[in-house]
């Protein structure tokens, strides 16, 4: 099944939006893999938003992602790629839908609470970034509830 690798920022941390973004997750019937609180250095988050290093607002991405814990996951289930970006809403949260979590709970570009893979490529890239060890194999009870 599809993985996809979703951070709560540390801003998302520091306005103790954890449990309801893992709630979010867990009611949509995504399944938690892998979960762990990081204080990110600068070479983690360097090599997180390389593709971005180009851009003029990477140093304070960079600052910003560093500047205090985030909480690191993989959840696991059918389209949870881009259902997780949906979820998650636009990148600009005055352009995120209501009903969203950046819609919900942000109001600017560079606090935006929130990051998820944006194609199967980077979330097998950022996965085994935050996760080398690999993540937990489990079986939902609930499976059959959510799956037909
Ligand atoms: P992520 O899930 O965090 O990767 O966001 P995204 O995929 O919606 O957007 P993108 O990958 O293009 O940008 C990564 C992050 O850089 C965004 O989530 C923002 O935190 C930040 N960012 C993007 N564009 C801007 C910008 O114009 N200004 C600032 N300050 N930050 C930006
Ligand atoms: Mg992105």
């Amino acid at each position: 099944s599809e993985r996809s690798y979703i951070m709560i920022k540390p801003d998302g941390v520091q306005r103790n939006l954890v449990g309801e973004i893992i709630s979010r997750f867990e009611r949509k019937g995504f399944k938690l893999v892998g979960l762990k609180m990081v204080t990110v250095d600068k070479g983690l988050a360097e090599r997180h938003y390389a593709d971005l290093s180009s851009k003029p607002f990477y140093g304070s991405l960079v600052e910003y992602i560093c500047s205090g814990p985030v909480v690191a996951m993989v959840w696991e289930g059918k389209g949870v790629i881009a259902t997780g970006r949906k979820m998650i809403g636009a990148t600009n949260p005055a352009n995120s839908e209501p009903g969203t979590i950046r819609g919900d709970f942000a109001i600017e570009v560079g606090r935006n609470i929130i990051h998820g893979s944006d194609s199967p490529e980077s979330a097998t890239k950022e996965i085994s970034l935050w996760f080398p060890d690999g993540v937990n194999e489990w079986m939902p009870a609930a499976r059959p509830w959510i799956y037909e």
